[in-house]
C-alpha cells in the first residue's frame, strides 16, 4: 500500500532550514526559522525554567497521565496570563485545555469550531503563517483571505482589511494574530482591534486569536491588550496560546486552547467538545513543559525572574530592529525604518524572490523566498555581513 505514495515537496520553512544546515559555507547565516537566539546564536533555556526543572526532577514521583484537560495549576495561570485577572474573575466562563504547543491549540480550537459551525469559512490574513492552513483545514473548514500587509507602505492596509472582512458572515471565523504578526511583524493598533470588534458585533463572526509571541513585541500587558479588548467587547473569543517562544519551551510542546465564553454552561459544553477532540487527535497532553510553565508562572520568585528575562529578550529584539534598520538605511538608498516599527521576530525585507534566492546562492544568507527574516537571529557578529549582502542585491 505504501508504494502508492509519492514524495511530497518539503515544508517551505523547515526545508530551507535543512538546506542551510547542509550548506558547507563557513560564513552562512540562517535567518529562516522562528526561534529566539541570543548574542551567541544560542536559543537559551530561561533561568526560571532551569530552576523549575531542577525542582520538578527532585520532587517528581510519577509519570502517570495528567488529567485529560491538563495540569490545573498551568491552566489557571494561563487564563490569568492571557486574559488578566479582571476578565478571568472566577474563571468559570473560560474553558482551558492544555495542548501540545500552540499548534495543538490551533488544532483543538479548529476541531471545536468545526463542530459548532460546520459550514464556517475561516478568514486568514494575506499573508499568514502557512501552517495555519493545514491546522485549520484538516477538520474540513473552508478558507478565505483578507488583505492585510501592504508591501508598498510596509504596514497594515487597514481600509482594505475592513473591506474584505465585510464579507465574513455570521458563523464564520476570523483568525487574527494576537501580536507580532507572522510573517510581517505588522500589528493592529488598539483602535483597529476595536474596529474589528465593531464588525464582529454587527456581522456575527467569531474571532480566533493565535497568540504565539505574547511578551515578545512590547511587553506582556501591551501584547495582550488587543485580545483582551476583543474578549471584553464580544464576550466570546477563542485564543490559541503557545509557550514555545515566551517560555523557551519549544521542544516541550506546551500550549493552551482557551475558549472565553459567556457563562459556565457554555464553558462546560465547550470543554466536553475540546476533550473529545483531544482524545481523538493525541489522547493525553505532554506533561513536562506544562509542569515547568505552571511552576514558573505561579511561584513569585520564578515569575519575577522569567518576566525580567523575557523583558530583556524583548528589549534586545527591539534594539536589533533599530540598529538593523539604521544600518540598512545608511548603506542603501532605501528607507528601512519600517523594521523598527514592526514587532516580534519577523519582518519582510521587501526583496524579490530572485534577490532572496541569489543571497542564498552567492552569500550563504538564508531567508524565506518572501524575504521574511528572523530578526532575533541577527547579532553583533553577523549584522554587518547581512547589511552588506542585502545592499549588494539592491
Ligand atoms: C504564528 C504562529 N502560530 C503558532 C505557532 C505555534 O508554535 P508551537 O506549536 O511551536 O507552540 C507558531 C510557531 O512558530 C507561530 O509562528
Amino acid at each position: 500500500m505504501l508504494s502508492t505514495l509519492s514524495v511530497l515537496p518539503p515544508d517551505p520553512i523547515l526545508g530551507l532550514a535543512a538546506t542551510c544546515r547542509a550548506d558547507t559555507n563557513p560564513d552562512k547565516i540562517d535567518l529562516t526559522v522562528g526561534i529566539y537566539m541570543d548574542e551567541n546564536g544560542i536559543c537559551p533555556v530561561f533561568e526560571a525554567v532551569q530552576m523549575a526543572q531542577r525542582a520538578l526532577i527532585a520532587e517528581e514521583v510519577t509519570k502517570a497521565y495528567l488529567p485529560a484537560a491538563g495540569d490545573q495549576m498551568f491552566l489557571d495561570q494561563m487564563k490569568g496570563l492571557v486574559f488578566g485577572d479582571e476578565l478571568v474573575g472566577d474563571g468559570q466562563h473560560i474553558t482551558a485545555i492544555q495542548t501540545p504547543g500552540g499548534c495543538g491549540a490551533i488544532r483543538i480550537a479548529s476541531e471545536v469550531l468545526a463542530e459548532a459551525s460546520p459550514d464556517a469559512t475561516v478568514w486568514v490574513s494575506n499573508p499568514t503563517w502557512p501552517v495555519h492552513i493545514p491546522l485549520l483545514g484538516s477538520v474540513g473548514l473552508k478558507f478565505a483571505t483578507y488583505r492585510y500587509y501592504d508591501p508598498a507602505s510596509h504596514g497594515v492596509d487597514f481600509e482594505v482589511m475592513v473591506d474584505d472582512l465585510k464579507g465574513a458572515r455570521a458563523g464564520d471565523i476570523v483568525l487574527l494574530h494576537g501580536c507580532c504578526h507572522n510573517p510581517s511583524g505588522a500589528d493592529l493598533t488598539l483602535d483597529q482591534w476595536s474596529a474589528i470588534a465593531d464588525l464582529a458585533e454587527s456581522q456575527g463572526f467569531t474571532v480566533l486569536i493565535d497568540l504565539a509571541y505574547l511578551g515578545m513585541g512590547k511587553d506582556l500587558e501591551v501584547d495582550a491588550a488587543g485580545l483582551r479588548l476583543m474578549a471584553s467587547r464580544l464576550g466570546e473569543v477563542i485564543v490559541a496560546a503557545s509557550c514555545s517562544k515566551n517560555l523557551g519551551l519549544y521542544r516541550e510542546r506546551t500550549g493552551t486552547a482557551l475558549f472565553f465564553g459567556r457563562n459556565s454552561q457554555t464553558a462546560a459544553a465547550t470543554q466536553s467538545h475540546g476533550l473529545g477532540a483531544a482524545r481523538r487527535v493525541y489522547s493525553m497532553p505532554p506533561a513536562h513543559g506544562a509542569l515547568l510553565a505552571g511552576r514558573v508562572l505561579s511561584d513569585p520568585e520564578l515569575r519575577a525572574s522569567w518576566e525580567a528575562e523575557l523583558a530583556g529578550i524583548c528589549a534586545r529584539m527591539n534594539l536589533l530592529r533599530n540598529t538593523f534598520s539604521e544600518r540598512l538605511t545608511a548603506r542603501t538608498d532605501r528607507d528601512f525604518a519600517f523594521i523598527s516599527r514592526e514587532n516580534g521576530m519577523f519582518s519582510f525585507l521587501g526583496l524579490s524572490v530572485e534577490q532572496a534566492q541569489s543571497l542564498r546562492a552567492s552569500r550563504g544568507l538564508y531567508m524565506l523566498d518572501s524575504s521574511r527574516i528572523n530578526v532575533a537571529a541577527l547579532n553583533d557578529h553577523n549584522m554587518d555581513l547581512v547589511v552588506e549582502a542585502v545592499a549588494s542585491v539592491l
